[in-house]
């Protein structure tokens, strides 16, 4: 149906990250930087239409295999819908010039981490072959 309904927001200044982080923080009250020190993010929103929670997960995991294909790290912190559902949130989507009813999907923090992730066991009976 062509909706295109994710919305990106690429933060690269250190004190709108700093706020984000401090909102994302807010939601859960997590006593540590959420965003794990990373300097670069982006926020997608997805205008409320149709399928639009799907469309905008779907952005972000592409967002992160591009990453990944690029030797960039990645991961996915939750808790956008809360951020953007408050009053700050609000205040900052207004801000940006985001005007359309949005819902935070999630922010993709990019990077390069400072350790290695440990592989993990990739779990058996997840594919069901049928026929
Ligand atoms: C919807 C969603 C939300 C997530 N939120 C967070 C988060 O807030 N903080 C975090 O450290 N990781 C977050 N992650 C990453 C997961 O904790 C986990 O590391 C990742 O999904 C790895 O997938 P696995 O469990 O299949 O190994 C999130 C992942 C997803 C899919």
């Amino acid at each position: 149906m062509n909706k295109q309904t994710p919305r990106f927001v690429v933060v690269q200044d250190e004190e709108t990250v700093k706020k984000l982080s401090g909102l994302n923080a807010a939601v859960a009250n997590m006593p540590f930087d959420p965003f794990y020190g990373a300097q670069d993010v982006i926020i997608v929103l997805a205008k409320k239409e149709c399928t639009y929670v799907y469309d905008g997960s779907l952005a972000m995991g592409n967002l992160m295999n591009a990453a990944w294909s690029m030797g960039i790290d990645s991961r996915w912190i939750h808790r956008a819908k809360e951020v953007f559902d408050s009053e700050e949130g609000k205040q900052l989507l207004n801000k940006w010039g985001i005007e359309e009813d949005v819902e935070g999907i999630g922010f993709c923090i990019l990077g390069y981490a400072a350790e290695e992730k440990e592989k993990t066991e990739i779990k058996d009976g997840r594919v069901f072959f049928v026929s």
